[in-house]
C-alpha cells in the first residue's frame, strides 16, 4: 500500500488534515512538526517519521509550508520521495519585504503568543463565504499550535532557500493543488510551478482559500485519489 506523508503548515497542526483520512486505499502518516530551525531540520524529522514506521518510500504531500519541507527532502533524501502532491505553497524563497515581516510576526510573538497571529492569518485560510463552524476549527487548530513552534517555524520559513531549480529536475508523479482565492500561495504560484515540473498535474479548486484541502474537502480527496491510482 503507499504511504501519504503529509506535511502541515503554519500556524497549524496535523489536526488541519482531518479530512483527508478519509481518502481510501493509502497509508496516512501526519506528523506534528516541532519547533526545529531550518526546512532541512523538518525534512530530517520527516524522514525520521518514515524511519519510525519502516516505510521506505512515501509521497510527500505538503500543505504551504509543508511544501517548503517537499523541496528540501527531495534535496537531501530524493531516494525516499516517490511522489508529490504540493498544496497551496510555493517554490520561491522570501521576498526582503516578506522575510521583515516573519521578524515582526516573531516578535509579536514572542510578546503576546500566538493569539495575535492566528486572527491575522485566519482571513487568509478561508474564504469570506466558508462556514462559521469551518472558522472556528481553523481558529480552534492554530490557537493550539505552541508558541515555540510559531516562533520556529518563522525563523525555518524567512532562512529557506529559494527552490526554483529544482522543479525541472523532479522526476516523480506531482500534483500541484491550490484553491483559486489564495491571498498567501496564489494559483499563479502553482501555475508556475505545474508548468516548470515535468509532467505535474495541476487542480485548481474554486471556492477555496490557502487551506483548499480543508474548505473543498471533497474535490481535493478526489482529486488525490484520482492521482493516486
Ligand atoms: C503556511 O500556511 O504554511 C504559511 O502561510 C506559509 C508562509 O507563510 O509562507
Amino acid at each position: 500500500m503507499n504511504t501519504i506523508l503529509w506535511l502541515h503548515g503554519f500556524p497549524l497542526t496535523n489536526a488541519i488534515f482531518v479530512k483527508q483520512l478519509a481518502i481510501a486505499g493509502v497509508e496516512h502518516v501526519m506528523p506534528e512538526l516541532p519547533p526545529l530551525e531550518s526546512m532541512d531540520d523538518y525534512a530530517r524529522f520527516a524522514i525520521g517519521q518514515l524511519d519510525l514506521r519502516g516505510i521506505e518510500k512515501a509521497t510527500f504531500a505538503g500543505l504551504s509550508m509543508g511544501g517548503y519541507i517537499c523541496f528540501a527532502a527531495l534535496r537531501l533524501f530524493p531516494e525516499r520521495v516517490s511522489g508529490l502532491i504540493l498544496v497551496d505553497t510555493r517554490e520561491t524563497a522570501d521576498t526582503a519585504d516578506g522575510r521583515k515581516g516573519r521578524f515582526e510576526m516573531i516578535e509579536k510573538a514572542e510578546k503576546e503568543g500566538v493569539a495575535p497571529i492566528a486572527e491575522a492569518m485566519l482571513p487568509k485560510m478561508l474564504t469570506p463565504a466558508a462556514p462559521p463552524e469551518l472558522r472556528q476549527f481553523v481558529r480552534d487548530v492554530m490557537m493550539s499550535t505552541s508558541r515555540e513552534f510559531v516562533i520556529a517555524a518563522l525563523r525555518a520559513m524567512a532562512a529557506r532557500p529559494d527552490s526554483s531549480s529544482l522543479l525541472p529536475t523532479i522526476r516523480v508523479p506531482t500534483l500541484v493543488v491550490v484553491g483559486e482565492e489564495d491571498p498567501i500561495t496564489p494559483p499563479k504560484d502553482a501555475e508556475r510551478m505545474a508548468s516548470t515540473i515535468p509532467n505535474a498535474k495541476l487542480v485548481k479548486l474554486a471556492r477555496a482559500a490557502h487551506l483548499s484541502n480543508v474548505e473543498r474537502a471533497t474535490e481535493f480527496n478526489a482529486a488525490v485519489t484520482q492521482f493516486q491510482t
